[in-house]
């Protein structure tokens, strides 16, 4: 018999699944959204039925053992495991702190996993200075230093930019080399493939939730009024820190999609925060008008 959960009211999210993963393996999950990949993490982390109860059937076997009935720190001895929301799973005050806290092993290893997840810079930052992109490359780093027999990760490359995804490769690749087995539980393989070594799919979750019709706005024609305005805007978080944005210009129109691209750390969010009015400017000025 496979593994089947539900959530108490819901339908069966897992049916009947079953998998195996070798060591020196890597095998991907594939789902789209809402297909079971959070709920499988959170079964095989003890998470359920631990933390959230759930309806189980069928087992979960480690090195033959059966993992029903073991808690979520018995299952953290073999299982490292990398959660969606993984901004959880940060205990450290600063980056530095957080490795040694997952540290199994010697100390020298910080510093390769540093220069490895491209964290060298952020040493000494306080954990909740870092972009979302950069806090989930320090969960991974941790989870590595803390040697698990297998690793799961849960939508490893949502928020990682190309240099991140790369890093993510190298990571399965080291991680296969040491002779770990890996799950990754994710809806694309977006720059996995050359590291994976099987692939199934988990099945279509079905919605009855109807589609909402979603109204694309109006492309300006040349003419629309400036609603955002950045002039020369210039912002740091801390006076001894870098500056996060550096005289950004920039005009946007009514009616225009603006698409704001930059890699992990770069400053997206410090900039959406900006036009909210979460953050105010270092220097220069930002102008909303009525949106
Ligand atoms: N605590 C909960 N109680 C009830 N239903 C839940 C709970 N958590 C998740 N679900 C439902 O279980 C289904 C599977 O969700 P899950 O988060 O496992 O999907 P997923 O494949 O990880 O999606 P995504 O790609 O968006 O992360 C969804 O229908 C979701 O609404
Ligand atoms: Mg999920």
């Amino acid at each position: 018999m496979g593994l089947s959960c539900r959530y108490p009211d819901s339908g069966w999210i897992l049916k009947d699944l079953s998998f195996y993963v070798k060591a020196g393996e890597a095998l991907a999950i594939l789902g789209p959204s809402g297909s079971g990949k959070t709920t499988l993490a959170y079964c095989i982390s003890g998470i359920i039925p631990n933390r959230i109860s759930a309806e189980l059937r069928g087992s979960i076997k480690v090195d033959g053992e059966d993992l029903s009935g073991s808690s979520i720190r018995e299952r953290m001895d073999s299982i490292g495991i990398v959660l969606q929301n993984y901004e959880l799973q940060i205990f450290g005050l600063t980056v530095e702190e957080d490795l040694e806290i997952s540290l199994r092993g010697d100390r020298g290893n910080i510093e390769w996993i540093l220069e490895f997840f491209g964290l060298e810079k952020y040493r000494d930052y306080y954990t909740h200075e870092l972009s979302g992109g950069l806090k989930h490359r320090l969960v991974i780093a941790s989870m590595m230093l803390s040697d698990p027999e297998y690793v799961v990760m849960d939508d490893p490359l949502a928020n990682l930019d190309w240099n991140g995804r790369r890093i993510i490769a190298k990571t399965v690749e080291s991680l296969k080399r040491d002779g770990k087995g890996i799950v990754v539980l994710t809806r694309k393989l977006r720059g996995l493939e050359d590291v994976i070594d099987r692939v199934i799919h988990l099945r279509q979750y079905e919605s009855n939730e109807m589609l909402r019709e979603v109204k694309i706005p109006r492309m300006c024609d040349g003419n629309c009024e400036h609603i955002i305005e950045f002039r020369g805007v210039y912002f740091k978080y801390n006076k001894d820190r870098d500056y996060v944005l550096k005289d950004i210009r920039l005009s946007i129109r009514k009616g225009e999609v603006f698409a704001i691209m930059g890699p992990n750390g770069s400053g997206k969010t410090t900039l959406m925060k900006h036009i909210n009015g979460l953050l105010k400017p270092s220097r220069g000025s930002v102008i909303v008008k009525g949106i």
